[in-house]
This record gives structure tokens, C-alpha cells and sequence, in this order.
């Protein structure tokens, strides 16, 4: 049977092929003792701190996401089976990262953040299940929050690697970010194709961005962690035009011109480092 393949005019891309390349991260030859004489700075590893549990955080937004119409489709649930495990991978890899240096990573950070998360993450599959069924579209906001997602979160990569100038760490985040991009062609290219076939796809998608998008890990991560990671990455003459890329890549997905998701992030969450 041929591969199903779907094509936009920006991506193609082959479900069955991510099947076949999909893995764990590749760490191999990664020197993590070399942090031991060379460590990060501080203020990387706050970043890093927020990066690790947000990217295991990925299996809780399964959760929700596997109880609205998402799941009717096959092939969307065929990548998100993969997507996931890709995603806990990267946050062993960076908890790796922080063990280096004496910090915990995976279950012994992860375990404390669950029990931290409130009613607003035990209701969010009702939430969910909620919005699916009052939205009939619902499968188009989330591919396109799950696109602007991916964007955001390779440019957050891409930032940390530059600022923190560790030639172990850059090696690390791009082999994630590889990854991620794979995560991206697939979100964005099921978003085109959703967005362009329907005027009300549009409308709902450009509603419930402008209304409730947040930043990766905001909903579940501490304002002033939020507040730093956004600063730090984004808050300086290189990190304003990777969010103006973001912003300009929202704009290029039929019917979401002139949003301006990221440049209303940057305004809205910054650091004052006397609070913290
Ligand atoms: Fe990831
Ligand atoms: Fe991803």
C-alpha cells in the first residue's frame, strides 16, 4: 500500500517515514563528564531546569489531548505516540544535564513538580474534552498550538545554545533539536492543511490563540520561571528576532496573519531580578 503521504505547499510529510526514523535520543559520544570541569552557568541551568520538566511534562498533555476528537484521527495518533516518546528522551537527556552537576533530574524532579500541579491540571481533561466537544475544529487549533509550539520551543533551544556558548551543551540541544523539527514539519503541516480548507477553522484557531495561548510550560511552570526563561532567551537584539521568526512563521498558516503571539509574550512576562 503506498505511504500516506501529506503534502502542503510549505512540508511534506510521511507518517510512515517518522515511524521509521522516530528513536531515542542519540547521546552517544555526548561527554557529560566534561561539565564537571566546564559547568554552566547559572542562569543556563535555571533555563535547563524548565526545559527538562516541561519536556516530561509532554505525557500529562497526552492526557488531555487523547480524550477530545484529536484521537479520531489515526495518523495523528500514530505521531503522538512517537512525538511522546522523543519528548521523554529530551528530558532524560537534559536531566542527564543537571545530574552533572549535582542537581536531580528525571523521576526525583519530576515526581515533586506532579504533586506541586493544582486543580487546574487535574481538571485539564475535562477542560479538554469540554473544548473538543463545543469546538468543531478543534483538531485544527490544537495541530496549529501544537506547531507554534514546536517553533517556539527549537528557537528556545536555539537561544540557550548560543548564550551558553558549551560546546557539549550546543552538541546536545541540536541533536534534540533534529528532533524537533521533525515535531514541527508534522504540527504545521497538519495545521496548513486544516487551516486552508475552512474559513470557521480559522476563525476558531485565531480565537483560541488570541485568547488563551501561553508560552511552552506556562500553565504548569512558576510565573517567575516563565517570567526568566523568556528574558534570558528572548529579551535581546537576537532573542526579539527569533520572535519575530515565530511570529512571522504564525502568519505564513492560512487566516493567523498579524496575531503577534510572541511579541505579546516578551511584553508580557519579564524578569525583574530584584523579585527573585
Ligand atoms: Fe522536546
Ligand atoms: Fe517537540
Amino acid at each position: 500500500m503506498a505511504s500516506p503521504v501529506r503534502k502542503t505547499c510549505a512540508v511534506t510529510f510521511s507518517i510512515e517515514d517518522y515511524t521509521r526514523i522516530t528513536g531515542k535520543l542519540d547521546v552517544e559520544g555526548v561527554d557529560f563528564d566534561s561539565f564537571a570541569p566546564q559547568p554552566l552557568d547559572a542562569a543556563t541551568l535555571r533555563c535547563l531546569r524548565y526545559m527538562h520538566d516541561v519536556e516530561h511534562h509532554t505525557i500529562c498533555y497526552l492526557r488531555d489531548l487523547l480524550v477530545t476528537r484529536v484521537h479520531r484521527d489515526p495518523e495523528i495518533t500514530t505521531f503522538l505516540t512517537f512525538w511522546s516518546f522523543e519528548e521523554y528522551w529530551h528530558g532524560e537527556a537534559i536531566g542527564r544535564v543537571l545530574e552533572a552537576h549535582g542537581e536531580a533530574g528525571g523521576v526525583r524532579r519530576i515526581a515533586p513538580m506532579r504533586a506541586r500541579l493544582g486543580r487546574r491540571d487535574r481538571l485539564g481533561p475535562v477542560t479538554s474534552m469540554l473544548s473538543s466537544a463545543l469546538t468543531g475544529e478543534f483538531t485544527a487549533v490544537h495541530m496549529t498550538w501544537g506547531a507554534i509550539n514546536e517553533w517556539s520551543t527549537q528557537a528556545g533551544y536555539a537561544r540557550l545554545a548560543a548564550k551558553a556558548r558549551h560546546p557539549v551543551l550546543t552538541d546536545l540541544l541540536r541533536r534534540i533539536m533534529r528532533q524537533e523539527g521533525r515535531h514541527i514539519d508534522f504540527y504545521s503541516s497538519e495545521a496548513r492543511k486544516r487551516l486552508a480548507r475552512s474559513r470557521t477553522a480559522q476563525r476558531m484557531t485565531r480565537l483560541a490563540l488570541r485568547r488563551f495561548w501561553t508560552p511552552v510550560g506556562a500553565g504548569v511552570m512558576p510565573k517567575p520561571e516563565v517570567d526568566f526563561l523568556i528574558t534570558h532567551l528572548f529579551d535581546d537584539d537576537e532573542g526579539r528576532e527569533a520572535a519575530a521568526r515565530i511570529d512571522r512563521r504564525i502568519d505564513g498558516l492560512p487566516g493567523l496573519e498579524g496575531l503577534g503571539l510572541a511579541r505579546r509574550a516578551l511584553e508580557r512576562y519579564h524578569w525583574d531580578p530584584s523579585l527573585n
